[in-house]
């Protein structure tokens, strides 16, 4: 049986299939459609410091290949997510790792202090990059910001720190640099894309909050691009996600150099997915002659090692 683990410095991880935060709620939604012991891990939505209603409806729209989403960290609260919630997703046999946003370097310290009282989580992936709330994105759209918010979790977090990054900036590769400088031992590459959908007859943008974040199959080559310059130059473990639907998907990523995905939207339309990749992912592991998923993690090969796409003219032109 090929070996499916995966180390993304301290983030240790039976398989590298984890479900994504926002898309499969504390995960008693999906019980009946979801084998979790199959998980390499879930990251349930995200968590605040202090409740939030979230953004006004309509919240989400679907788009060609993709869905819209502007539902604005809509959560209880970080009390409750550990009263109610983290006691029964850590006893579903797989690692969780929780998901916090904060509206300041500070605020994120606060949350991620608390989650030290509960080392069995896996590790604690840092959302600074909603497009839905004010200042959320900002803080992935600057490199100090980014590094200076990682480095403040890692001084007091015991735990793995992952940091989500936006897709909505014009170097991603500065932005993961910022990330691992700080200390994060993995990006998550991406959030969602910023976007907006208009009923045009009516005048009037679809979503209450007027502009949403596109995920789905609609954004995976933008973010597959991104996963794949971040690995050319960054050292630093890469859990990519971006309308990841089959197993042919997961492994576009692993070769472009990502040791773990996540699936997000797919959950919402095939939620027994993400659980039946595993499986797959050992047979065709085998079938690559290989005996390890980390000996395919980064394996693209490139014609006569081309200059990526984005600074191709440059380069052609000197
Ligand atoms: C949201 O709650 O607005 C979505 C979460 C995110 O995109 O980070």
């Amino acid at each position: 049986m090929a070996d499916l683990r995966i180390e993304l410095n301290r983030l240790k991880l039976k398989n590298p299939i984890l479900v994504a935060s926002g898309t499969f709620g504390y995960a008693k939604e999906a019980v009946a459609f979801c084998d979790y012991t199959q998980l390499g891990g879930i990251i349930p939505k995200t968590v605040t410091l202090v409740p939030r209603a979230g953004n006004p409806p309509p919240r989400t729209v679907e788009t060609s290949c993709g869905m819209l989403n502007s539902i604005g960290l809509d959560n209880d609260g970080l009390e409750t997510f550990l009263e109610k919630h983290l006691d029964y997703l850590l006893g579903l046999g797989t690692s969780i790792i929780a998901n916090v946003a904060g509206h300041s370097a500070e605020e994120f310290v606060t949350l991620t202090q608390r989650l030290n009282d509960f080392p069995a989580l896996a590790g604690v992936e840092l959302n600074i990059s909603c497009p839905n709330v004010a200042g959320g994105v900002d803080f992935a759209t600057k490199p100090e910001l980014t590094e200076k918010i990682i480095r403040s979790v890692r001084e007091v977090c015991h735990l793995p720190i992952i940091a989500k990054l936006t897709p909505n900036v014009t170097s991603i590769v500065e932005i993961a640099q910022a990330a691992a400088e700080g200390g994060a031992d993995a990006v998550t590459l991406t959030n969602t894309l910023l976007g907006m959908a208009i009923n045009w007859r009516k005048r009037k943008p679809i979503l209450g909050n007027i502009v949403g974040g596109l995920s789905g199959p609609a954004i995976k080559p933008v973010v597959l691009r991104m996963v794949y310059q971040v690995a050319q130059k960054v050292k630093v473990p890469i859990i990519g996600v971006g309308g990841i639907q089959s197993l042919d998907d997961v492994m576009e990523f692993i070769v472009a150099g990502a040791s773990a995905v996540q699936i997000g939207t797919a959950n919402f339309y095939n939620p027994t997915l993400a659980s039946s990749l595993p499986a797959k992912l050992a047979e065709v592991v085998e079938q690559e002659g290989c005996s390890s998923i980390r000996e395919l993690v980064g394996s693209l090969k490139l014609p006569n090692q081309t200059p990526p796409a984005a600074c191709a003219p440059a380069c052609n032109a000197r």
